[in-house]
Order: C-alpha cells, then sequence, then structure tokens
C-alpha cells in the first residue's frame, strides 16, 4: 500500500514539474502582431497566394508553434490586425511608442513585430531610426499563410523570437529574419512578391540563422536606435512626405498635387541615378522656391545609388539626395528628419548618416 502510495506521489511530483514551463530561466520575448500574411487564413492548402490577411489572432500564432518556449518566455500583443499596404503614419508612432515603452522594460529582453510584408521594410527602417535600445527587436512576416503547403511563416516567426532571445543579436539595430537571412532593417526591401525568398539587402544580409542559431558575418553601417538623434518618445506625428514616380512621358503634376496638399517634401523616385526629366525640373524648382523639399531616390530594382550634382545640379537647385535608400525608405526618413529640421542641408547630412 505504501509503495503505490509513494508511487502515485512520484508520478504526481513528475507530473507537476513536467507541467513547469520549460522556459522558466529563458530570456523575455514579447511579440507585436499587427496582421499580414503571417496572420493570414486561406480555404486551400493548394493556393498560397489565395487567402485573407490579418485573420488570426497572435496567441494562435505562439500557439501554432510548440517549441518557442525552448528558446524564450514568450508573450504576444495584438497592436492592430491589418494588412500592411493600409499602414499610416499614425499606425507607425503608435507601433513604435509600444516598442520603446516594452524595450525600457527590464522584464523585457527582446521584441518581435509580426506585420504585412508589403510595407515590412518601411516599418523596420522606422523602428530602427527612432527606438532607443539595444535590446533585439526583429520584424518578421511571411510570404505564404499558415493554411498553405510549405508555408514560411512557422519558422520565419521561431527564427525571429530566438533572434529576440539572442544576447548576440544586442545593439545591431533592427533587423529582418525572413528565409533564414538576417537583414538589417535599414537595408531590406521586398524584392519580389510571390516567393519565399522574397526580401533582399541590396548589400547582402548581416548573416544567417540556423536552428535557432545566429551566424553573423557583417554589422550596421549606418547610424541605428541607441545612436540615432531621433526619439519615438519626442514624436507624436511624422511630417507629411509624399512619393512621385519618374518615367518616360512624365509630368509634374503628381508633384504639384501633393505640394498642394501640403506635403513638406516629395522623393522623386527617380529612373536610374534618381533622374529628372526636363518636363518636370522647372516645376520642382517652383516647388523648392516655395519650400518644398525635393529628394531625389531611384526606383531601380536592386538597389539605387544616388549622389549629389551628378544627373542633376542639387546644390545649385538645393535639392537633398537618398543615396543608396528606395523611394519608400527614403519617405520613412525624411518623414523622421522632418520632425527636426527643415533645413535642406541638414537634411543632406541625415540622409548620408542614415
Ligand atoms: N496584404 C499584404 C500585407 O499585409 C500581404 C502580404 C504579406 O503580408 O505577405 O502586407
Amino acid at each position: 500500500m505504501l509503495n503505490r502510495f509513494l508511487s502515485h506521489c512520484l508520478l504526481v511530483a513528475a507530473g507537476f514539474l513536467a507541467a513547469v514551463p520549460a522556459f522558466a530561466d529563458k530570456p523575455n520575448v514579447v511579440i507585436l502582431a499587427t496582421g499580414g500574411t503571417i496572420a493570414g487564413a486561406g480555404a486551400d492548402a493548394a493556393k498560397s497566394a489565395t487567402y485573407q490577411a490579418a485573420k488570426v489572432p497572435v496567441d494562435k500564432l505562439i500557439a501554432g508553434i510548440p517549441t518557442l518556449g525552448d528558446v524564450a518566455q514568450v508573450r504576444g500583443e495584438q497592436v492592430f490586425q491589418i494588412a500592411s499596404e493600409s499602414f499610416t503614419n499614425d499606425h507607425l508612432v503608435t507601433l513604435g511608442k509600444r516598442v520603446a515603452a516594452l524595450a525600457k522594460q527590464g522584464d523585457v529582453d527582446g521584441i518581435v513585430v509580426t506585420h504585412g510584408t508589403d510595407t515590412l521594410e518601411e516599418t523596420a527602417y522606422f523602428l530602427n531610426l527612432v527606438v532607443h535600445t539595444d535590446k533585439p527587436i526583429i520584424v518578421v512576416g511571411s510570404m505564404r499563410p499558415g493554411t498553405a503547403m510549405s508555408a514560411d511563416g512557422m519558422l520565419n516567426l521561431f527564427n525571429a523570437v530566438s533572434t529576440a532571445a539572442s544576447k548576440d543579436a544586442r545593439g545591431k539595430g533592427v533587423l529582418v529574419t525572413m528565409n533564414d537571412e538576417l537583414n538589417s532593417g535599414r537595408d531590406v526591401s521586398k524584392m519580389v512578391n510571390i516567393k519565399t525568398e522574397a526580401f533582399k539587402s541590396p548589400w547582402g544580409p548581416l548573416g544567417m540563422v540556423v536552428e535557432g542559431k545566429n551566424y553573423w558575418f557583417r554589422l550596421p553601417a549606418k547610424r541605428h536606435t541607441m545612436n540615432s538623434e531621433f526619439d519615438i518618445e519626442k514624436i507624436d506625428a511624422l511630417a507629411p512626405v509624399e512619393i512621385a514616380y519618374g518615367y518616360g512621358n512624365v509630368t509634374d503634376t503628381a508633384y504639384r498635387a501633393f505640394a498642394d496638399k501640403g506635403a513638406k517634401a516629395v522623393i522623386h523616385a527617380g529612373t536610374g541615378n534618381g533622374s529628372v526629366s526636363n518636363r518636370v525640373v522647372p516645376g520642382l524648382r517652383e516647388l523648392r522656391g516655395k519650400g518644398v523639399q525635393i529628394i531625389r531616390s531611384s526606383h531601380v530594382n536592386a538597389g539605387g545609388f544616388v549622389l549629389r550634382n551628378a544627373e542633376q545640379p542639387d546644390d545649385q537647385y538645393d535639392w537633398v539626395v537618398a543615396h543608396d535608400l528606395n523611394p519608400q525608405k527614403a519617405r520613412i526618413l525624411a518623414a523622421v528628419a522632418l520632425t527636426k529640421t527643415n533645413d535642406s542641408k541638414e537634411l543632406q547630412r541625415i540622409f548620408w548618416e542614415y
């Protein structure tokens, strides 16, 4: 009888120990969910492109990866539940303030933001500019919904959490973990919209994450996070900045319309080296004369590289060049920078440094 009682006690004790979370001594990671395909759901496992984004709540995303508890103590917050093409400047500011507040908490070791891939690169760059922390901040999405065969969201999210829990990811700025790569939130961009290998940095990834371990090959060169002069705690609204696309037969209609609607800067998404049609130059010079900042970037796919006074006499026109930032990232930097300065020479310094 006694033996049965003792063995019963041992079984109960064993059962209790098994129930103790496996992550009692693990880093604390918070997942801020905003929607996108990583939270998408479709009706047919064979359909990886036909689904509804922003359906699955964060707790279900976490529950869908049982091994997360092996790498971190994870909890989730549903900040938004939207497709990322619908992000606004206000969404960015709200998200940035939440990330910054969590980063200040002693019981938070890393933060993951799940996000649609359409504007993921913009949000990652924005957080890189305005959140003052050296704790890992990882922005992650997926190209296929979890309901599709060979869905990529689970591993992308696992990699994001394992990286957010890693001490070696500290101080490297905001990172993006897609398709096993570790990319800088500043450099990475969605280069193709139908492959799991969608995100590329023109100058290469920082490293790889394989089986929960990070392998680093390079470090960010531009100012970010702790070394940024911009602070989300001092920003309540971003400046209105718009993008106008350059192409053959272009006119200055869009640029003028944006300025008429109050744009403080217009990003010229130019061909090649940020080139500007001779049909548009006079209009841009007129807008500059009215105080609108003109910022030349390039819409070439695998990485523009716009230099001052090459395609246009920027010194004479008092224009700014976006260097290697694509138009959508140039918009983010300009929208942040214009909260602090409207001086074109200061803006140009900022575009060289960030
Ligand atoms: N609607 C797109 C978005 O939310 C889906 C693309 C994705 O998340 O992969 O960005």
